[in-house]
């Protein structure tokens, strides 16, 4: 285990009605906040109504930003920066997925820099201030909720870059699970790919002698078996809407990478693809996932697939690693296609292979030095070809 440093500043009130805590919350760090959200499913679920009660409660006024895309775009960010410098506001509060909350990130990040907000993803800058940030989740994937980063889209450049600093964490964060239940079984297939490829990203790294956070891993993983197609199945099914929105945040918030490298290759891989065509974050994963697998087994790496199959899909510990390798990647294949509904190949999204070098060049560029496996743009090109 290499050093680290364990600090994981946000403030979670997580359950049903916890968003009676929001007001108070916020009334200690601002006092006039941006309310950010995105194509107005918070309007039609009532988490908009929930939030802006609150802010009367509390007698803190606000401005909207609505519309923040799903990938959300810098020019979203850009108007976020300008409402609150013109308006003399102090907070922003995202009420949505992880979008809306990255733009919100964007947003606080941005107020304090100098320059144009897409200097901060596109030339990888971490910001040191921000303004506070509070969300309210209605979508267990990101993880933005309870981690510093934020991923940005610029569609005039065909780019999705992150950033990221301790300044990015959001203050306070409102995990309530039902929320969640009016999203569609799409996006909830898609958040749980994700949620399932965070904890992947980090479970597969050349360091293996961190214990409790692979344990940790498995068990995220295992649960997101067992909630993410009740989920889809049943949506008001508190107990499976709660335990994917608690593992959305511990897959990424930190904790799985403490003393660890991780290089988040597939998430390199998947960006490009949002990027050129604008996908959905976790169909992308799922498609990219089983075949980044197949592509770095190996000698080397087939005991860590064969512990994966045996903690995560109970295959017999016994088998020979190569076969239980083999067995765990098509498990993955399976789950993500036949229990969430997920496409399998990249055709199916009509996405050729007409850009895959200058998105493996890309993707290469924005760093695999502290990859599982290492990965050449040629090695990536392989992969997005498989995944056609
Ligand atoms: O826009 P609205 O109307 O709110 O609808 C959204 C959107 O269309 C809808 N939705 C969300 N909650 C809902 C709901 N619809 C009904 N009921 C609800 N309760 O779902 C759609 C997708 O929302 P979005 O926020 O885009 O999804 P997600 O949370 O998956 O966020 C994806 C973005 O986050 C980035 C992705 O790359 C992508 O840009 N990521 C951010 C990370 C981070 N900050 O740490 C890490 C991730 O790996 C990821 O890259
Ligand atoms: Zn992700």
């Amino acid at each position: 285990m290499k050093n680290f440093t364990y600090a994981i500043p946000t403030v979670v009130h997580f359950g049903e009605g916890q968003i009676k805590k929001l007001g108070g919350e916020i009334a200690a760090r601002a006092s006039r906040v941006l309310v950010v959200y995105g194509g107005g499913s918070v309007k039609r679920n009532g988490v908009f109504d929930a939030a802006a009660a609150q802010l009367k409660e509390h007698g803190i006024p606000w401005a909207e930003l609505p519309g923040v895309e799903p990938n959300p775009r810098v020019a979203t960010v850009r108007e976020g920066v300008r409402l609150c410098r013109e308006q003399g506001l102090d907070g922003v509060l995202a009420l949505g997925g992880g979008s809306v909350i990255d733009c919100a990130k964007g947003i606080a990040a941005g107020f304090y820099y100098g320059g144009d907000p897409w200097d901060l993803s596109g030339k990888k800058l971490t910001p040191e201030r921000a303004l506070p940030i509070f969300t309210v989740l209605t979508m267990a994937a990101t993880g933005s909720e309870m981690d510093n980063i934020a991923v940005i889209s610029n569609p005039e450049t065909n780019e999705k870059e992150s950033f990221s600093g301790p300044c990015c964490y959001p203050a306070v964060s409102i995990l309530d699970p039902t929320y969640t239940y009016s999203l569609p079984a799409s996006q909830t297939a898609a958040g749980t790919a994700d949620i399932m490829s965070h904890t992947l990203e980090n479970y597969f790294s050349p360091i293996e002698d961190n214990y409790l956070a692979d344990s940790l891993a498995e068990a995220i993983l295992r649960s997101c078996v067992k909630y993410g197609p009740k989920a889809i199945e049943t949506p008001g099914d508190y107990e499976a809407r709660a335990n994917l929105m608690w593992n959305a945040a511990w897959a990424i918030n930190g904790f799985l990478d403490m003393g660890k490298p991780v290089a988040w290759s597939v998430h390199r891989m998947e960006h490009e693809l949002s990027a050129f065509y604008d996908v959905t974050h976790g169909v992308g994963l799922a498609i990219l996932t089983p075949n980044w697998m197949r592509y770095v087994l190996s000698e080397t790496t087939q005991g860590r697939f064969a512990r994966y199959g045996a903690a995560v899909w109970g295959l017999d510990p016994a088998l020979p690693a190569r076969k239980a390798a083999e067995a765990a990647i098509q498990k993955t294949r399976d789950f993500f296609s036949a229990s969430l509904g997920l496409p399998a190949t990249l055709s199916e999204l009509g996405i050729g292979p007409e850009y895959f070098p200058e998105m493996a060049r890309k993707a290469r560029n924005s760093g695999f030095d502290r990859t599982f496996v290492p990965l050449s743009v040629e090695d990536i090109v392989n992969i997005y070809q498989m995944s056609l």
